[in-house]
């Protein structure tokens, strides 16, 4: 992965601070397009998830985060409602608060006060919607330091020295960990667990509940999450030269029960030949391309995959339900 050098200052509003935001590439064009044209080109194609998150995916899981059947982000919420106070008396204060996927932001945000944060490093593959976030954020917290790093921590987790030096808290909200199959999974929490650097990572986990809750979450009557997963098309039209027509596709998710996790697929509504400059793939009436997992945990194997990870000292904390659950956990 290389890095582009320079710092790139975020657009400036008199009077108050401007976060910094660092590129890191994330734009070798010729090795996406040839990891997509590889996805496209396998028995079941499939793309990953984070291929969801242009600047218009991002607007629309905003979106999906207000539906009412989309129970994660409110229950996660109500979590840190009730729980913040104890949460900020395990962690301490929070001198670096990094936050992985932070989309707009806003979940961090409401940790600022009771964590005592003094620096908020916000990660996110999709760098134009991550420093518009950021720069709104700053206005509302204008003496705090902000940083923001566009970068795909997909297959290697690994922070930019300008993070800076001392223990760190992690955050990793609205069960974007379920995205990772368990080896996966696993494979991540080792690495966030050295980027802590002996702080700790609070982390949000959807819990394992009813089919028909989740099914219902990640295919809304409104047809927001499929638009959000038609979208990816597009994304993959600019990114790898495809000429997909989104009409064609219809969004599909469902409840894999053995692998306990939700899966999300673009299916072909009628045969068609996707085509590129060197290639194409015919797609049969019906044929699916997997585009999101989105596994479901129990507290107690999540808790066993943190220990296995590293990490010590567990604490969490779960809603009325038992739909949701925030771990804290120390490097
Ligand atoms: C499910 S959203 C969660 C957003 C926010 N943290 C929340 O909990 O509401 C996932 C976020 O992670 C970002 N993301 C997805 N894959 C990523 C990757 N490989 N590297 C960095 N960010 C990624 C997306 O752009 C998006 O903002």
């Amino acid at each position: 992965m290389g890095e582009l050098p320079a710092a790139v200052r975020a657009g400036g509003h008199s009077g108050v601070n401007t976060p910094r935001l660092l590129q890191i590439a994330h734009d070798d064009p010729a090795a996406i397009r040839a990891e997509l044209l590889a996805g496209l080109a396998a028995p079941t194609a499939t793309i990953s998830p984070k291929y969801l998150y242009d600047a218009l995916g991002s607007r629309l899981f905003s979106a999906i985060t207000e539906l009412p059947e989309y129970y994660p982000t409110r229950t996660e919420a109500a979590i840190f409602a009730t729980e913040l106070p104890h949460m900020a008396e395990v962690l301490g204060p929070v001198a670096t608060l990094v936050d992985l996927g932070a989309g707009n932001c806003e979940k961090a945000a409401r940790l600022f006060s009771a964590f005592r944060v003094q620096r908020y490093v916000a990660v996110d593959i999709s760098a134009s919607y991550l420093r518009e976030s950021l720069e709104f954020l700053q206005q509302k917290h204008p003496a705090l330091d902000m940083l923001g790093i566009g970068l795909d921590f997909s297959q290697h987790l690994t922070l930019p020295a300008e993070v800076g030096d001392g223990p760190r808290t992690l955050f990793y909200p609205g069960s974007s960990i379920g995205n990772f199959t368990p080896n996966e999974a696993l494979a991540f929490l080792r690495q966030a667990r050295a980027e802590c650097r002996g702080g700790a990572l609070l982390i949000g986990v959807d819990l394992v509940k009813p089919a028909d809750i989740l099914e219902a979450a990640y295919d809304d009557p409104l047809g927001v999450t499929a638009a959000f997963n038609r979208n990816m098309l597009l994304h993959l039209n600019r990114l790898a030269g495809t000429d997909f027509r989104i009409a064609e596709w219809r969004h599909v998710a469902f409840l894999n029960a053995t692998e306990s996790r939700i899966e999300m697929h673009l299916e072909a509504l009628r045969e068609s030949v996707v085509q590129w400059s060197g290639g194409k793939r015919r797609f049969a009436a019906g044929e699916r391309m997997h585009t999101e997992n989105s596994c479901k945990w129990r507290v107690e194997d999540f808790a066993t995959l943190l220990e296995r990870a590293g990490f010590s000292r567990l604490r969490h904390w779960t809603d009325a339900r038992a739909w949701f659950a925030v771990f804290a956990a120390f490097s």
